[in-house]
């Protein structure tokens, strides 16, 4: 049976079309909606404490009788540096002042929850899908993931990275392309060598590997998933376009109107919100901060350094310093509901 025809099978998709996971952007309502529709919504979890994990896959279920997946963030090894700590503190005093904050903080001696919490919650509920970025997993909590019966995907943004995770044992794998946006997956050589776009990537990662590949990067519409399965994918996976959707009320009120103006807008792969590499809206404080990413800790820690200023801004609705992340397909995102993006991505498929 050819790939595509094998995950759609097993998925019980009718249409090729995955919810990208999107970490503090997205709800169980998307979710759901794109599960009834016919496609894969994945809840992106990896920003969220283990409790609210478990309520938020509560939710899914209560919405939808569909398969879905559940997104983690795979452990990275962090390295404290304290002179980037201290760089860092004093770059950003000046946007903590223009936003009413007064002193950066330290970063946590101790995270409040791990990958493990996380993941253990995530199998309590054992989800149909099991979807993951930034890394492998490391082989125990592969062997946890496969013992819950859950379908692995992986995320390779270069053919090394999806020969790894095909050797680990994942049952599917994302093709991030250089147009997508969030943070890059890419885990084996540097970002900038991994910026590849989908026409390349895809039939590279295809050509790999013998497990169905799910191409992700800049797909806005029926043409782009066409495009993605006559590269060699079994399915798209799509972000961006759905950041405007009513449903999604994790995206803020500065950030939706960013991705609802039509205008082309310029978007810049920067590590200066998390510490990790994201394709965003290029707006002024990533245009100022990005002068000094060599001297900027990594993630998560800047993550944690920045955090009080990101939502400072928020409330005040300030986009010159508010953290969007998006593909470059973002000029084309609409506020149509989930329902009708899918139904309309469906047509255009033909
Ligand atoms: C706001 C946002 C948040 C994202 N968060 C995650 C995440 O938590 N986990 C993940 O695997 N990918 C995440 N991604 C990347 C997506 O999986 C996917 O690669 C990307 O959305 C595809 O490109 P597109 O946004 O142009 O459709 C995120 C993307 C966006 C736009």
């Amino acid at each position: 049976m050819p790939d595509a025809a094998r995950l759609l099978e097993r998925l019980e998709l009718n249409h090729p079309i995955v919810l990208a996971p999107m970490a503090n952007a997205s709800t169980p309502s998307l979710v759901a909606a794109v599960c009834n529709e016919g496609g894969l919504g994945s809840l992106g979890a990896a920003r969220l404490a283990p409790d609210a994990i478990t309520t938020a896959i509560r939710e899914v279920r209560a919405k939808t009788n569909r398969p879905f997946a559940v997104n983690l963030f795979a452990p990275l090894p962090v390295v404290v540096d304290g002179a980037k700590i201290e760089t860092a503190r004093r770059l950003l005093e000046p946007y903590y002042r223009e936003v009413g904050l007064d002193e950066v903080p330290a970063p946590p001696a101790k995270a409040p929850y791990g990958f493990d919490d996380q993941l253990a919650a995530v199998l309590d509920e054992k989800p149909p899908v099991l979807s993951f970025t930034f890394n492998k997993l490391p082989a125990d909590a592969m062997r946890r993931v496969r013992a819950s019966g859950a379908m692995i995907i992986g995320t390779a943004t270069n053919t090394a990275e999806a020969r790894a995770l095909e050797d680990a044992g994942v049952d599917a794998i994302v093709a991030q392309g250089g147009e997508a946006g969030g943070h890059r997956g890419t885990f084996i050589g540097s970002f900038e060598d991994s910026l590849i776009g989908l026409v390349a990537l895809v039939p590279a990662i295809a050509r790999a590997v013998r497990v169905p590949v799910i191409s992700a990067g800049g797909i806005m519409d029926g043409r782009g998933v066409r495009a993605a399965l006559a590269l060699g994918a079994a399915a798209a996976q799509i972000g961006t376009a759905f950041l405007g959707c009513p449903e999604n009320s994790a995206v803020n009120p500065v950030y939706r109107a960013t991705v609802l103006d039509t205008e082309d807008k310029a978007t810049t792969v920067a590590r200066v919100y998390t510490g990790r590499y994201a394709r965003m809206v290029r707006n002024r404080y990533v245009t100022e901060m990005s002068a000094h990413e060599a001297s900027l800790p990594v993630y998560p820690i800047m993550g944690a350094l920045t955090m009080p200023m990101i939502q400072a801004a928020i409330a005040q609705g300030r986009g010159d310093l508010v953290q969007m992340l998006v593909g470059q397909g973002v000029a084309r995102t609409t506020n149509e509901s989930a329902g009708a993006i899918m139904r309309r991505i469906v047509t255009e498929l033909g």
